[in-house]
């Protein structure tokens, strides 16, 4: 009977069913069951992710929960693509989820695979509490920690963290946390924001380093709740969505010296200058450095001021990447090279395409040109993979915009 409702789709090294009234639908909360082409992407870069958390952090076994599979498909790849998987747990609130889920590890040959497959249909809180619980209550085993998790909801994804979090080895864990209420973290709804983050955001040019900054901020702070750290190994943002690869550790001391990481940043609207500025909040001036104004400083913060990547992290995920049969290869080649120079770059990002406009140029300068430019000049510049159109760059805006005009 079900098969008759469904359609094959491939994606990576896996084909699986979606029910065919979700075919062609605008992916939303409404669908049978969730299914969106679009973030075949994030599934492409989550398999990179493990396999370089694998070779770098943890070579034992690997314990995963996919705690909002959908599908399953995210799973299914994760299963095919990475090496080293013990143990995986697929789970979905939505019974009819869970119906295609076993149907497509039927369709993947599966079953019989030597990882142990784990699926239920639970609130993921409720999931994640039962794994915490280290004595397995039937057999009296101890239960090994779960070394990586994701997190994958519809929206914001706070409600679900500090369980994953008590969940989680609390050394050397690996957490893939996505949040696609976008217009919430970049500032569209700051109150909104500031009640499901405790963090003030800024719709700016650059509001999606801002908003994946608050949620990495989020993150850590819950995280030191329960007496762990995290570090950021991959902030992406594609789309309408951010999601994040973090490590956990729990040396108290190094917690404390982290909170280096969190800070504000400062934005003048009158001159659009920028910077961030460490927790003293006391300390911070009430004069735009640039334009020497008092009256229109504004701020989004507390948020992670620290690096948003680890480059031996994203390395790895290159050269797993030269290797892989994804549709989206050039795409993550692309967005990997931009990541890997934005790291060393300080907060923000210019849009070169509304700074030539505002400036009523007649044409964008090449980004490549302005960047050669910016380097001679001796400043560190680069691209962002936030935005192709921007670039980073530690020269201030008023000289930026002099170069701009100096090209006309
Ligand atoms: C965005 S979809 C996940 C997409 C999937 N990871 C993929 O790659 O195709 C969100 C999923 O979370 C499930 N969900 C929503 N609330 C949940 C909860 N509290 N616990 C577990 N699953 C939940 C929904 O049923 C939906 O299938």
């Amino acid at each position: 009977m079900l098969k008759k409702k469904l359609t094959l789709i491939k994606e990576g090294s896996s084909e699986f069913y979606i029910y065919n009234v979700d075919q062609g639908q605008i992916p939303s909360k409404s669908m049978n069951t969730f299914y969106n082409k679009k973030m075949e992407i994030n599934r492409d870069i989550s398999s990179l992710a493990i396999n370089a958390y694998t070779d770098l952090y943890e070579q034992q076994k690997l314990i995963i929960i996919d705690s909002m599979a959908a599908s399953g498909i995210s799973s299914i790849r994760m299963i095919k693509e990475c090496k080293n998987i013990k143990k995986i747990f697929i789970n979905d609130i939505n019974p009819e989820a869970i119906k295609l889920v076993k149907k497509n590890i039927k369709l993947n040959n599966l079953n019989k695979a030597p990882i142990k497959i784990i699926i239920t249909q639970k609130d993921a809180n409720l999931l994640f509490s039962e794994i915490a619980v280290t004595k397995n209550k039937i057999s009296n085993e101890i239960q090994k920690k779960p070394n990586v998790i994701s997190i994958d909801p519809f929206g914001t994804p706070n409600l679900y963290i500090d369980s994953a979090i008590k969940t989680i080895q609390k050394k050397k864990g690996l957490l893939c946390i996505t949040a696609t209420d976008t217009a919430v973290l970049f500032g569209v709804r700051p109150n909104v924001c500031i009640r499901k983050y405790f963090a003030k955001p800024l719709h700016t040019e650059y509001s999606k380093e801002i908003g994946s900054r608050i949620l990495i901020y989020f993150i850590s702070r819950i995280a030191n709740l329960n007496k762990i750290g995290i570090i950021p190994l991959l902030t992406f943002y594609s789309g309408h969505f951010i999601r994040i690869f973090c490590t956990t550790f729990k040396n108290q001391e190094k917690i404390t010296k982290y909170f280096k990481n969190i800070g504000y940043i400062i934005h003048c609207k009158d001159c659009g200058h920028r910077y961030s500025f460490g927790n003293n909040i006391l300390e911070v001036s009430n004069e735009c450095p640039l334009c020497k104004r008092k009256k229109n400083l504004d701020y989004a913060g507390p948020l992670w001021i620290g690096k948003l990547h680890k480059l031996n992290f994203i390395n790895k995920m290159v050269n797993l990447n030269k290797n892989s049969k994804f549709a989206n290869k050039k795409r993550i080649e692309k967005l990997l090279s931009f990541i890997k120079e934005e790291n060393s770059m300080p907060i923000s990002y210019y849009n070169l395409h509304k700074l030539s406009k505002n400036l009523g140029l007649k044409a964008v300068p090449k980004i490549e040109d302005i960047i050669k430019i910016i380097k001679k000049e001796g400043y560190q510049c680069s691209r962002t993979h936030f935005s192709y159109l921007s670039i980073k760059s530690d020269l201030d805006l008023s000289s930026l915009t002099k170069i701009l005009i100096d090209l006309e």
